[in-house]
């Protein structure tokens, strides 16, 4: 039985998409609050694992609890993509609008203006989404994951096509929309998984399988972005994640 603040529960979880096995066997328990991001060769299953949290996936064995239920899709969890994948003919605040309104809840402009607000995003409601950058779409996107207040937020890479400095601005600043939420975040990237997360957990290639599963034990507020990445322990965790990802992806992939 999973205890009253387990978020997420993947107990023995296999995926296989026809005779290739995606992932696992995986078992991983989530607390609430927790950020937990997952890393891994393009391919181990990452993607996968997101998807059989949020329900649109079901496990080949094994079982999956979202707040010790089966997860249901579109339902329960926040989700943000690599592509913000917006509606073009919808202005910004109309894509935020029509999350509120999927979920049941009253889509009006103030409600919407506090969102893009809580995102940075103060003066765009009524722009389309074309006249607005590649940054701001994806904020767009977080704002209507954030629309909800779902317990869970998914996030598969969701900063993967940005330039570094949007980046990192968005990296600090989900760590504040974050707070009190859990998260799996997906990335390529070592130094997001440590500076984003307060627990890692490395995949090993297709079949992904728990390579290292480490907590983060760094500051996360009354800190900027640059003390905490000056520091140590941040960087000796930035080693530990980096090696194990090396030494995983070189590793023969299973047939
Ligand atoms: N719908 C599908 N049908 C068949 N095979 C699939 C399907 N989706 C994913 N796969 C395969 O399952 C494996 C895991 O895919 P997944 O997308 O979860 O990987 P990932 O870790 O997210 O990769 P990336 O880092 O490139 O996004 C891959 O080998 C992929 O080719
Ligand atoms: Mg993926």
């Amino acid at each position: 039985m999973s205890s009253a603040d387990t978020a997420i529960e993947l107990s023995e979880v296999v995926h296989r998409y026809g005779d290739v096995t995606a992932v696992g066997p995986i078992s991983l328990t989530v607390p609430e609050g927790e950020f937990l991001v997952l890393v891994g060769a393009s391919g181990c299953g990452k993607s996968t694992l997101l998807r059989l949290i949020a329900g649109f996936e079901e496990p080949t064995f094994g079982t999956v609890r979202a707040a010790g239920e089966p997860p249901v899709p579109g339902r329960g969890a926040g989700l943000v993509f690599q592509q913000p994948r917006l509606f073009p003919w919808r202005s910004v605040g109309g894509n935020v609008a029509l999350a509120l309104k999927y979920a049941g809840l009253p889509a009006t402009p103030a409600h919407v203006d506090a969102l893009l607000a809580r995102v940075g995003l103060h003066d765009v409601a009524r722009r389309r989404t074309w006249q607005i950058s590649g940054g701001q779409q994806q904020r767009v996107a977080i704002a209507r994951a954030l629309a909800v207040e779902n317990p869970l937020l998914l996030l598969d890479e969701p900063f993967a096509a940005l330039d570094a400095l949007t980046r990192e601005r968005l990296q600090e600043d989900l760590r504040g929309f974050s707070q009190g939420r859990t998260s799996v975040f997906v990335t390529h990237s070592v130094d997001e998984a440590v500076f984003l997360g307060t627990r890692v957990v490395v995949l090993t290639p297709r079949p992904g399988r728990i390579a290292l599963d480490l907590p983060i034990p760094l500051p996360r507020t009354g800190i900027t972005p640059d003390e905490l990445r000056r520091r140590p322990d941040f960087a000796a965790l930035r080693a530990e994640v980096g090696a194990a990802v090396r030494t995983r992806s070189t590793e023969e992939v299973p047939a």
